[in-house]
């Protein structure tokens, strides 16, 4: 196991109080993670000594630039078990997944999702798709998955391995084997799996994998989409303009760019791009066993204090031990905004109140909204105890 208050000492953030002058507890790493030192240092180094744009210019600063955009690619590929011309950097996973639904070419056929989707992998799917509802153990139906499939006119399955809600893992090595024996490719929206597992898709045998650095540590603006190359190639432009073509003439017709350049248009988000790599260099260093370990421990460790000290059935959703994904709570008759806007005020601690982006998979559990704790590598059993402990004292405080 990593040691978990080096690891703390690395995010500054963390030395910081509330307004009220608590000491900061952020469970909200679901949302965004915090940010390392290291991430912060190549930001404010790139801004101070390597600002240029890239892949243009033909110049010293232009060269430090691109190498450092293009070296990213590299440590992403290495991160998931891909080749670097299968890494496509875009602004995060919604546009991944939208990049996908626009342009990849379906042929006509049906999408298989779930309804248990972050609205980034729900609202892309609109037409022409079937949504698998969740078992009581949080799991998809593969038999229901297989007789979908046997219909012969499926053309993507676009499911995410890990819910932002449930923290249900979803087995996506037997979701690719099924697909591809109906010829159907496969999507993993990863935005929860990427900080918490580590990922192989070679071993997922997925055809697309769609991430955001933010909730790796990195700056906001950068989300990688990994695809097979021959897929990415066979894909057209998703936005037109600079840096995506080789030749272009004066009718506007025009030569593309090999992938992945050909999908990442205009200038993009040098300095976020060069924090993904200190970010992912930085959780390589740890281990992703080793996170997904401690996430483990982590969230078995607040199944214990939620099922002790706050009413039974509050956990919205399968409860999936292995996972370390979020917990979602739901307390009858309490508004998870007030509990979360006095965790916040009373006590210093961050958490997210709402529906998390997942309003049908609510719908379906027939739960309003939810109060949710997501923890990240920095997070340790005093802050859950804590915070657990000040839900409640807040319940006692708002029921009398
Ligand atoms: C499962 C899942 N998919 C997609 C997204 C969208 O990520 P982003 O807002 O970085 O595009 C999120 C964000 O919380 C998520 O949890």
């Amino acid at each position: 196991m990593y040691d978990q208050i080096e690891i703390t000492s690395q995010f500054p953030i963390l030395n910081r109080t509330s307004p009220s002058g608590s000491p900061l507890i952020y469970l909200d790493s679901a949302a965004t993670a915090l940010k390392p030192q290291c991430v912060i240092d190549a930001v404010h180094e790139m801004l101070s000594q390597h600002t240029a744009n890239i892949h243009r210019s033909v110049h010293f600063l232009s060269d430090e630039a691109t190498d450092a955009y293009e070296g990213t690619r590299d440590i992403v590929a290495a991160f998931i078990n891909a080749e670097p011309n299968e890494i496509v950097f875009l602004r995060n996973t919604t546009e991944a997944l939208n990049l996908i639904a626009n342009n990849f070419d379906r042929k006509g056929r049906r999408v298989i999702s779930s309804y248990a989707e972050h609205h980034s992998n729900y609202l892309p799917w609109t037409d022409e798709v079937y949504r698998l509802s969740l078992n009581a153990a949080g799991q998809i139906d593969l038999q229901e998955l297989q007789r979908e499939l046997e219909k012969n006119d499926v053309g993507l399955i676009s499911l995410s391995q890990i819910s932002n809600v449930t923290g249900n893992i979803i087995d996506i090595k037997a979701v690719s084997v099924l697909a591809h024996q109906y010829g159907a490719k496969v999507l993993v929206d990863a935005a929860q799996s990427a900080p918490h597992l580590p990922i192989d898709v070679l071993e997922l045998d997925c055809d697309f994998l769609a991430f955001s650095g933010h909730k790796l540590g990195a700056p906001t603006g950068v989300g990688v989409l990994f695809g097979k190359a021959e897929l990415l190639e066979e894909m057209d432009l998703f936005l037109k303009g600079g840096s995506t073509i080789e030749e272009v003439s004066a009718d506007g017709t025009y030569i593309p760019k090999n992938a992945p350049w050909k999908f990442e248009a205009g200038t993009p988000a040098i300095e976020s791009v060069v924090g993904l790599s200190k970010a992912i260099t930085f959780l390589m260093n740890i281990g992703m066993d080793e996170v997904h370990a401690s996430f483990t421990q982590l969230s078995q460790f607040a199944l214990q204090e939620i099922q002790n000290k706050l009413p039974a059935g509050c956990i919205v959703g399968a409860v999936d031990k292995t996972s370390g994904g979020p917990f979602s709570l739901n307390f009858k008759g309490l508004s998870p905004h007030t509990l979360a806007r006095g965790l916040s005020d009373r006590y210093g601690i961050c958490v997210r109140s709402g529906f998390h982006c997942a309003q049908p998979l609510h719908d379906q559990l027939c739960v309003p909204a939810s109060l949710r704790i997501s923890f990240w590598i920095y997070n340790n059993e005093d802050e859950i105890s804590k915070t657990v402990d000040g839900i409640v004292q807040l319940t006692d405080i708002i029921s009398r």
